[in-house]
């Protein structure tokens, strides 16, 4: 057993490339992951509904000041036929994800979540829109979310501060998650690895904030460059260590539910189940419509960008079920 409540401990396996110490920690942190969820892998149907953004982060595709993304935003009635389409191949779980748009204020979102709620009563809905102010946290509560995504990006602030533009700040980041978290949401935390300029260091305090936080959910993917950002000629996060910090994140908040990322399955043809393996139990297929797949494009190379529904899910479920786990639909809420 690893003791994690050691810094030592945690920097050593951050670090690490000893395939022994390696291997050990991922069969600690599958160990973890079967104590609580047995061998089931959560399904979670995302639909990514709008790539405006006001924000300007250095990383990311969709940026403001990316003039080469070709925007768009969904309709209700769009976003609605999503949901159809996951419920017939039996989700249970809608993840809307967007840039912070300012056309979805508080009454637009609270409408298409209430719409949801009201023809999926037995649904959970996430959403994952950025940074609010908790009155509006509090009515997309109301009208029927039950779980946020936030990702913290990074737990450091100077690193926080060359990601991002100074009109960000990681504190209210943090206050965010911990009002949402407060007011009753089931809150996802997360971070990328290898993001530019991101030290050993950095990672242990994503850890600690990981700790402090104790979330329900926690994302973590790589870091991968974006053709059109400032950031592009970095190099992209390793999928080695991606892993380990999947591991670590396991071994930290043993309930959590882990998505095997996107992003992973992008830098490796196998990376979301190596993320199963080592210690992840939820997949995100996509529901988007495919016309609008390739626009929301993060991060260059993006998977699953020309795929219908129907067909991610089934190539997920088999991909899940030759990996050794099993592919479970209900609502998949935290142990
Ligand atoms: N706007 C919402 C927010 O800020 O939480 C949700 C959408 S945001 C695009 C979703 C996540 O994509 C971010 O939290 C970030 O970690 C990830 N992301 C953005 N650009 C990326 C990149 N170049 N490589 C890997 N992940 C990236
Ligand atoms: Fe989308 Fe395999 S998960 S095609």
């Amino acid at each position: 057993m690893f003791d994690v409540t050691k810094d030592d401990v945690l920097l050593n396996l951050i670090t690490t490339d000893d395939q022994n110490v390696t291997e050990e920690l991922f069969a600690e942190a599958r160990e973890n992951r079967k104590e609580y969820y047995g061998t089931k892998v959560y399904f979670r149907g995302l639909i990514e509904f709008t790539n405006y953004c006001k924000n300007d982060c250095l990383y990311c595709g969709i940026r403001r000041s990316n003039k080469n993304a070709e925007r768009y935003r969904l309709t209700k009635e769009q976003i609605l036929n999503c949901c159809r389409k996951g419920n017939l191949l039996g989700y249970k779980t809608f993840v809307l994800q967007g840039g912070e748009d300012p056309y979805y204020d508080d009454d637009r979102l609270t409408e298409i979540i209430a719409a949801i709620h009201a023809e999926f009563p037995d649904s959970a809905i996430t959403v994952s829109v950025g940074e609010r102010s908790t009155e509006s946290y509090e009515k997309i509560l109301k009208a029927g979310a039950a779980r946020y995504l936030l990702r913290h990006e990074t737990a450091n602030n100077e690193h926080y501060g060359k990601l991002h533009p100074s009109s960000m700040s990681l504190s209210n980041r943090k206050k965010c998650l911990f009002e949402l978290k407060k007011i009753g949401f089931q809150v996802g935390a997360g971070f990328m690895v290898g993001s530019p300029y991101q030290t050993p260091q950095n990672l242990l305090e994503d850890l600690h904030f990981l700790r402090e936080l104790n979330p329900q959910m926690i994302g973590i993917g790589p870091f991968i460059p974006q053709a059109d950002t400032p950031l592009k000629d970095f190099a992209q996060g390793s999928l080695e260590q991606t892993l380990r910090m999947v591991a670590l994140a396991r071994l930290i908040v043993p309930q959590a539910l882990i998505p095997a990322t996107t992003a992973l399955g992008t830098i490796n043809p196998f990376g979301r189940e190596k993320a199963l393996n080592a210690g992840a139990n939820v997949v995100m297929p996509n529901l988007s419509p495919v016309e609008y797949r390739k626009l929301y494009a993060l991060y260059d190379n993006k998977i699953c960008t020309g795929d219908e529904a129907a067909e991610c899910f089934m190539c997920m479920q088999n991909r899940i079920k030759k990996a050794g786990w099993t592919p479970d639909l209900c609502r998949g809420d935290a142990a």
